[in-house]
């Protein structure tokens, strides 16, 4: 049987890993700036994960959402403490696009409306809504076409008012800092009347922290730098380091009944170990500290840098816009220096979505490739 062909490959197999750096099957060593796409928060096989995980499987790997899993009340505490998201409710699924079709589907059970607000450049997923949602028509079949959305420019407050007024929009969903699209923002100024704007029109606020949360801008979410609340918060990628998980964070206003949502897999034990053990070590190592700090020190290294247009990102999502397509570098990077980075929409963005728990030595090692790598161009 042969494999169903989507994904264009680097020919390199991973066959282990260890905090900032992965293994091929010869034992080649390559740093990984990347994080197998902004997943791995905490580095590979941190030893508490890898003996949380392993402790758990011992014990009882999955059980359904039919009875009591006191894992899930634990995780949801401690999610509490830490995202700092005070009587937020915690909804338990597998993966990032789950977690929107989630948030979208409960926003419209809530406020009784059916269209969707979304940005340019944006991405949210590939399942039914998600996919809709995302501004790439390229991945929209016909059958997620149904779904009505609108797009609008990141930042059109006057805009997003037009559409909100006509009182049939059920969600705005927005990622604070775009991830595939190329790490745009807007201004807190957008932000918070974006958040004003809804709660006006009485439509749900989805801030997308699959890619931006648990941590990775220094923040625990990255939408808390603008001081908004959002009504529903979706989570994914770090949030297990790896293990797939994905959840929703949301507003006491908004009330559960029995049935409303479900999933078989979502909040299993193994993933309630997982992102427990994840969350302890983001808070014993002071991940977002470091990341806040080694942004500083890349966003410091990365000025001296020639033929560089923008530095993009907050914290350790982070992008280098260049004058050229950077498709060559990243490739230079790989397999001439054994460095890992990701690509992203625009072609001239080469993104950094290392593990948190980067050091500024892996930093000068990415530049001094770099640097040479770019003389060769
Ligand atoms: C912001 C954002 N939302 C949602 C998703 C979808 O997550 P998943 O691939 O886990 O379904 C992604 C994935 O890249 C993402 O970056």
């Amino acid at each position: 049987m042969s494999l169903f062909n989507v994904y264009p490959l680097f020919d390199i197999t991973p066959v282990s890993a260890k905090d900032l750096y992965v293994y091929d099957e010869n034992n080649v060593e390559y740093l990984d700036l990347y994080g197998g796409h902004a997943v791995i928060s905490i580095g590979h096989s941190h030893p508490k994960y890898v003996s949380a995980i392993s402790n758990q499987v011992e014990k009882l790997g999955f059980y359904s959402n039919a009875i009591q899993n006191p894992l899930q009340v634990k995780l949801a505490d401690k999610l509490e403490a830490l995202s700092g998201c005070k009587d937020y409710q915690l909804f338990l699924c597998n993966s990032g696009a789950e977690a929107n079709e989630n948030a979208l589907k409960l926003a419209s059970f809530h406020n009784g409306k059916k269209k969707v607000l979304a940005f340019k450049n944006s991405f949210h997923g590939r399942t039914s809504a998600t996919v809709a949602a995302t501004d790439n028509p390229k991945i929209v079949a016909p059958i997620n076409a149904q779904q009505e959305v609108d797009f609008l420019e990141l930042g059109d407050l006057d805009a997003v008012e037009t559409v909100l007024k006509q009182n049939e929009t059920c969600a705005v969903i927005v990622e604070f800092i775009q991830g595939v699209g190329g790490l745009d923002q807007s201004t807190t100024e957008f932000y918070q009347g974006l958040d004003k704007l809804c709660k006006q029109y009485n439509t749900s606020l989805i801030a997308d922290e699959v890619q931006s949360g648990f941590g990775r801008t220094g923040d625990f979410f990255a939408y808390q730098k603008h001081n908004i609340t959002p009504d529903i918060i979706s989570m994914a990628k770090g949030m297990g380091n790896g293990f797939p998980v994905g959840g929703i964070l949301i507003h006491p206003s908004i009330k559960a009944s029995y049935g409303l949502l479900g999933t078989t897999f979502g909040g299993n034990h193994l993933a309630c170990a997982a992102t427990l053990s994840v969350l302890d070590v983001l808070e014993e190592e002071k991940l977002m500290k470091n990341a806040k700090n080694i942004s500083d020190y890349f966003q410091e290294k990365a000025k001296s840098l020639p033929n560089l247009k923008s530095i993009k990102g907050r914290g350790l999502m982070l992008g280098l816009e260049f004058k050229f397509p950077i498709s060559e570098l990243r490739k230079k990077l790989i397999f001439d220096h054994h460095i890992f980075t990701g690509s992203a929409k625009n072609p001239n963005l080469l993104r950094i979505l290392p593990p948190l728990t980067i050091q500024k030595k892996h930093i000068d090692l990415f530049f001094d490739a770099t640097c040479k790598v770019l003389k060769t161009l």
